[in-house]
C-alpha cells in the first residue's frame, strides 16, 4: 500500500527534475550559440542566434508552460496559458523566418547553392511544418473557422502535429550541432554537453504530450 502511494511521488519528482533540467539545458544553449555566433558580425552569424532562440527557447518553453510537472507558469490560468502559448509560438515562427532568410542571404552572397545537406533539407521542412503549425491553430482560437469539427478533435490533432514540429525542430538543432560550423568551435566535451539539449528537450516534451494525450484518453473511457 506505502509502495503504491509512494510510486506517483517518484514519478512526479522524476518529471519536475526532467523539465526543470529541461529549462536550464535550453536556455544555456541558446546562450552558448549566442556566444559563439557573435550575431551581428556576419550575416551566418545571424543564423543559428535566430534558429537557437527560436526552436530551442520560444517553443520549448512555449509547450512546456502546460507541463503538469515543471511549468514556470503553473498559477496562470487555462486562457491565460493559451495566450503565452502562441505569442511565444509566434516569435519563434518569426525568429525562424529570419534564421532562414540570414543563412540563404549568406549563401547567396557566396554563390553556394541551397539546401544541399541533411540539415538544410531538414531544417526548411521544420521551418515550413512551424508555419502551417502555427496557420493550422488559428481554429482553436476561431472555431468558425473550422465548422464541422470539434473543439476536442482540433486539440488533439494540434498537439499531435505540434508533437511532430518540436521534434523536427530538435532534430534541425541536432544536425546544426553536427555542422563544420559548430564541431570546429568547440571541443569534445562541450559539444556533447550541446548534443544533449535537444535530445533531452525532445524526450521531455514527447513524454509530456504523449501523457497529457493518454490521461485525456483515460478519462474518455
Ligand atoms: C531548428 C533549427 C535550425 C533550422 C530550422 C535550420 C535550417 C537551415 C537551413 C534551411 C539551411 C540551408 C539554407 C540554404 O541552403 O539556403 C541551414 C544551413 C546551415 N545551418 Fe542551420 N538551421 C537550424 C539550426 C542551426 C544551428 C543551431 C546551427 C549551428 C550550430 C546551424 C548551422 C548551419 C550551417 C553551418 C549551415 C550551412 C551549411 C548547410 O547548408 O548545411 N543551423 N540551416
Ligand atoms: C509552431 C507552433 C505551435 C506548436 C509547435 C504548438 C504545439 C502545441 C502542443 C504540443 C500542445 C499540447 C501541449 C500539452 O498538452 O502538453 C499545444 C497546445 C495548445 N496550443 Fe499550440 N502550438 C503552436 C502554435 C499555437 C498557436 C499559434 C495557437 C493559437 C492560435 C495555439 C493554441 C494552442 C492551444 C489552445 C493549446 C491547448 C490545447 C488543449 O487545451 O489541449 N498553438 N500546442
Amino acid at each position: 500500500m506505502a509502495e503504491a502511494e509512494s510510486e506517483p511521488r517518484i514519478y512526479g519528482f522524476t518529471r519536475a527534475s526532467c523539465a526543470i533540467l529541461t529549462h536550464v539545458s535550453c536556455a544555456s544553449f541558446t546562450v552558448l550559440i549566442t556566444v559563439l555566433s557573435r550575431p551581428g558580425t556576419s550575416w551566418f552569424s545571424w543564423h543559428p542566434f535566430f534558429m537557437t532562440l527560436a526552436f530551442s527557447l520560444f517553443m520549448t518553453e512555449a509547450i512546456l508552460l502546460f507541463s503538469p510537472h515543471g511549468s514556470p507558469v503553473k498559477k496562470l490560468s487555462r486562457k491565460a496559458k493559451v495566450r503565452v502559448h502562441w505569442a511565444l509560438q509566434a516569435l519563434c515562427v518569426c525568429c525562424a523566418l529570419l534564421g532562414l532568410a540570414a543563412i540563404a542571404y549568406n549563401k547567396h552572397l557566396h554563390g553556394k547553392p541551397h539546401f544541399t545537406s541533411w540539415h538544410g533539407l531538414l531544417g526548411l521542412a521544420t521551418v515550413c511544418a512551424a508555419g502551417l503549425q502555427a496557420l493550422g491553430a488559428l481554429p482553436l482560437l476561431y472555431h468558425a473557422l473550422a465548422k464541422g469539427w470539434s473543439l476536442a478533435k482540433l486539440k488533439r490533432y494540434h498537439a499531435a502535429s505540434g508533437l511532430l514540429t518540436h521534434l523536427l525542430g530538435s532534430a534541425s538543432l541536432l544536425l546544426g550541432v553536427g555542422s563544420v560550423w559548430f564541431t570546429t568551435s568547440v571541443g569534445e566535451r562541450v559539444w556533447y554537453l550541446a548534443a544533449f539539449c535537444p535530445a533531452l528537450s525532445a524526450f521531455v516534451i514527447m513524454s509530456q504530450v504523449t501523457n497529457a494525450y493518454m490521461a485525456k484518453k483515460r478519462l474518455q473511457s
